[in-house]
């Protein structure tokens, strides 16, 4: 649920990222959060769930970290968030400690293309918001910890359509999947999973 404490540490991180940019903070130093409404509408699709366990690919400071969990708290389920900047994962640790979010919320310190293969368990949603360039391989890496009825989000589709267009295509073309553009902040591409993969048809 979204108590005193989670507000207070949503306000201070939007303020930080307000001054970051207005200072001109290089894009990697900032936290390069999401929109405000980006995370309302994230905390939207998991606190209606029962169970809900979430993988977020890139944590950064932890602010979409926050309404994931915050959300998730209602009916229960978790966050798992794979962040590889040490200096962002200090901040997520602080952050959700101090929105007291620490039982619900877990961080994987390290490279996603390393840490998502040695992950067994299954996830209900997906939330993709690393480098625009590994949205592809690491949907696909993510593809194997979901199950039909999953929900895989990705930020920045529209704000980035010149890199992230031919991953909005494939996830629409892609007949196990239902995927649509939602026209929400930078644009979220929001793709259902609706069945397995079928097994490779034998030889002859
Ligand atoms: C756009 S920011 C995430 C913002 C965050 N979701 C939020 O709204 O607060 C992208 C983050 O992904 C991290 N990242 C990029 N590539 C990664 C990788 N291969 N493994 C782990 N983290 C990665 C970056 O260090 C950066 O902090």
């Amino acid at each position: 649920m979204i108590d005193d404490r989670v507000r207070a540490v949503l306000a201070r991180l939007e303020a930080e990222d307000a001054d970051e940019r207005a200072r001109e903070v290089p894009r990697e130093q900032r936290a390069r959060q999401v929109v405000r409404t980006t995370g309302q509408f994230l905390f939207s699709l998991v606190a209606p769930q029962t169970d809900c366990e979430v993988l977020e690919i890139g944590g950064s400071r932890g602010y979409s970290t926050l309404w994931l969990a915050a959300g998730v708290r209602y009916l229960g389920g978790r966050v798992l968030s794979l962040e590889h900047d040490p200096s962002k994962c200090e901040a997520w640790r602080r952050n959700v400690a101090e929105a007291g979010l620490e039982g619900t919320a877990e961080l994987i310190e390290g490279d996603a293309y390393e840490a998502l293969p040695a992950i067994d368990d299954v996830f209900d949603l997906v939330f993709l918001d690393a480098e625009k360039d590994d949205y592809d391989p690491l949907f696909q890496l993510a593809r194997s910890k979901v199950e039909p009825g999953a929900l895989f989000v990705a930020d920045n589709v529209l704000s980035h359509e010149e890199t992230l267009g031919d991953y909005s295509r494939a996830r629409q073309a892609d007949p196990l999947l239902e995927s649509v553009t939602v026209p929400l902040d930078r644009g979220l591409e929001l793709s259902v999973v609706l069945r397995e993969d079928l097994p490779p048809s034998p030889p002859g």
